[in-house]
């Protein structure tokens, strides 16, 4: 079995079906590229996948377990690692708080859970706190730095660009350290200048190694970074392979008419 695998997930809003059973694997490591035409589906299959939505039916199994539908609570999975981390297109950013905060907040969050879940009682969890949110600051601060932004910590969103802003939103999902990070058009709300910066982030991040499924209408870049690429049409998988087949030799005609489009 693939470390990533969703089963015939589906999905609808209403009487519309907006995923009609999507079947897709991916092996540790890979980088898997959605690409496809607006209001095919892209976005509601990231969401189902990042639990944001919850699927009509299908299955999504990770590192060998079943998550969805769940086969265990958080409580029983132990959950020191989360399996998806997402980065959207708006970067959703807390205004009030410092680039810094903005990436701390969340493992601050995640190692009270901890150890409220392992039954640390509370006084001796607010003593314990005090040490993991100076440990979670340096790792954040290690992660901003990664991303470029060691100068620009105690900046707040305002601040920054929207490229650093979107940056911003990458550590903090590396944060939390998903086994899979999943990139919903990280850079379409970019001005043109400002993408490269994001991009050569992710393909950094590829390079080290990370599982990542990306949505993306830079198809230069899908196909740069890609091991897999589907291309997702009114729901469904219209073609699938690695980006030399997609992109190289497409074989359903409406790969063929949205790849011209994009003039690839
Ligand atoms: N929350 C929702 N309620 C109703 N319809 C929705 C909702 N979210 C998405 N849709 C519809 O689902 C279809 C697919 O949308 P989306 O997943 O955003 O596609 P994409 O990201 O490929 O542009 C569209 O027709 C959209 O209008
Ligand atoms: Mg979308």
């Amino acid at each position: 079995m693939a470390f990533f695998e969703i089963e015939n997930l589906t999905k609808s809003f209403g009487a519309v079906q907006v995923l009609k059973g999507v079947s897709v694997s991916l092996e540790e490591g890979q980088v898997l590229a959605i690409i496809g035409s607006s209001g095919g589906g892209k976005t509601t299959l990231m969401r189902c996948i990042n639990f944001l939505e919850t699927p009509d039916g299908g299955t999504i199994t990770v590192d060998g377990e079943q998550v969805f539908p769940a086969e265990k609570s958080n409580k029983e999975r132990g959950k020191s690692r989360l399996t998806f981390g997402m980065v959207f297109q708006a970067f959703h950013l807390f205004p009030q708080y410092t680039a810094l905060k903005n990436v701390t907040l969340a493992m601050d969050v995640q190692s009270e859970n901890e150890l409220r879940e392992r039954g640390v009682k509370f006084f001796a969890r607010k003593a314990l706190m005090k040490e993991k949110r100076a440990q979670n600051e340096e790792t954040a601060k290690a992660l901003l730095t990664r991303v470029g932004l060691e100068e620009k910590m105690q900046n707040y969103p305002y601040q920054l660009s929207g490229g650093q802003q979107q940056r911003v939103a990458i550590a903090r999902a590396l944060a939390l350290s998903p086994k899979i990070l999943c990139f919903d058009e990280p850079t379409s709300a970019l001005d043109p200048e400002l993408t490269g910066e994001v991009l050569k982030v992710i393909k950094d991040l590829r390079n080290e190694g990370r599982t990542m499924i990306i949505v993306t209408h830079e198809m230069e870049f899908a196909r740069n970074v890609a091991d897999k690429v589907i291309f997702i049409a009114d729901g469904e998988i219209a073609e699938e392979g690695t980006p030399e087949e997609v992109f190289g030799n497409p074989q359903n005609e409406k790969t063929k008419h949205f790849l011209a489009k994009e003039e690839v």
